[in-house]
């Protein structure tokens, strides 16, 4: 009832966790079992150590971070993809210019199904968001010659455009949206509260956005969606599945409702499904695009 496949990648529920929750090593990415895929968090090709404390400040309708893509390097971060004990695992790589999403793509690609690029963290400026929108084809042609199905993933800012340079490029799949670039300020003492002042706000807040952004690459694109951005319960996946969502990822979920948000919401899945008379979750996908 829940199986779905994205770019050829069978998964027994359309429940992926997203990159940089709980995934930095293959242990913790273990405990995710339960999920159709996990992606890893997103690596570079030298090892990155991210901002100042704080890095993370959960606030009332989700979470503001700004971890500043830290990572150990590629090359020491794959021997944490050996074995992993889940499903499937999807790499998810950064990287400043073609040339090196290239090479991390390569080097990380014997151990995963598909490789996602990130190219949406919104306080990482070149390698993150403000990747020039222009050199985004190149960038994924060179990430393609690693062999295995490439997603793309943007952020909220000129969405359509992203979509598309990233489908001119080859993509196999788009995810959207990534964190929201936001702040907040102590107002005791004036002090922005996140080490690098600004940062990406995720959680509950932000569902609106994916879901707009969702439905206007479906309804513009063939390309398959993924869908990321404030899902805690079965009904918001059934939201993003219904904008036109193949799958979806869950972060700031795994906060809420620790790492048993995935068996949960595959059960309570079934059951809304069986509620209203589907026998299987691809039933639902794009029916607003067709109201
Ligand atoms: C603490 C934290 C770290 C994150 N690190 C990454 C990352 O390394 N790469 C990436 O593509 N997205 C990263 N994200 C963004 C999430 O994958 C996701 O796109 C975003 O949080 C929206 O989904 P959510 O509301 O379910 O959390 C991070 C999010 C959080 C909260």
């Amino acid at each position: 009832m829940l199986r779905v496949e994205i770019a050829g990648i069978k998964m027994k529920n359309p429940l992926m966790l997203a990159s940089g929750i709980l995934d930095l090593t293959k242990e913790s990415m273990e405990r995710f079992v339960d999920a159709g895929a996990v992606v890893t968090k997103s690596v570079g090709r030298e090892e990155r150590k991210g901002y100042k404390n704080p890095v993370v400040y959960e606030m009332e309708y989700g979470i503001l971070n700004a971890i500043g893509l830290a990572n150990p390097g590629v090359e020491e971060y794959v021997r944490e993809l050996e074995e992993v004990g889940v499903e499937n695992v999807i790499g998810s790589v950064f990287g400043g210019n073609a040339e090196e999403f290239g090479y991390v793509a390569r080097k990380i690609s014997p151990y995963v199904k598909a490789i996602e690029m990130n190219m949406s963290c919104p306080h990482a400026k070149r390698v993150g968001a403000e990747y020039p929108e222009d050199e985004i084809p190149d960038a994924v042609k060179e990430v393609k010659k690693a062999g295995k199905p490439v997603f793309v993933k943007i952020g909220m800012e000129n969405i359509l455009n992203r979509a598309e340079r990233a489908i001119e490029g080859g993509a196999d799949a788009v995810v959207a949206i990534n964190t929201v670039k936001a702040m907040a300020i102590d107002i005791e003492t004036g002090h922005p509260i996140l080490g690098n002042r600004v940062g990406g706000y995720s959680g509950k807040g932000i569902k609106p956005i994916g879901i707009r952004c969702v439905y206007e690459i479906s309804s513009n694109y063939e390309i398959p969606v993924i869908g990321v951005g404030g899902i805690t319960r079965a009904e918001d996946v059934i939201e993003y599945m219904m904008a036109g969502a193949r799958a979806v990822q869950i972060g700031a979920g795994v906060y809420y409702r620790d790492v048993s948000i995935f068996s949960e919401i595959a059960k309570e899945l079934e059951e809304w499904l069986e509620k209203h008379g589907y026998t299987s979750i691809k039933d639902v996908i794009g029916i607003a695009i067709k109201k």
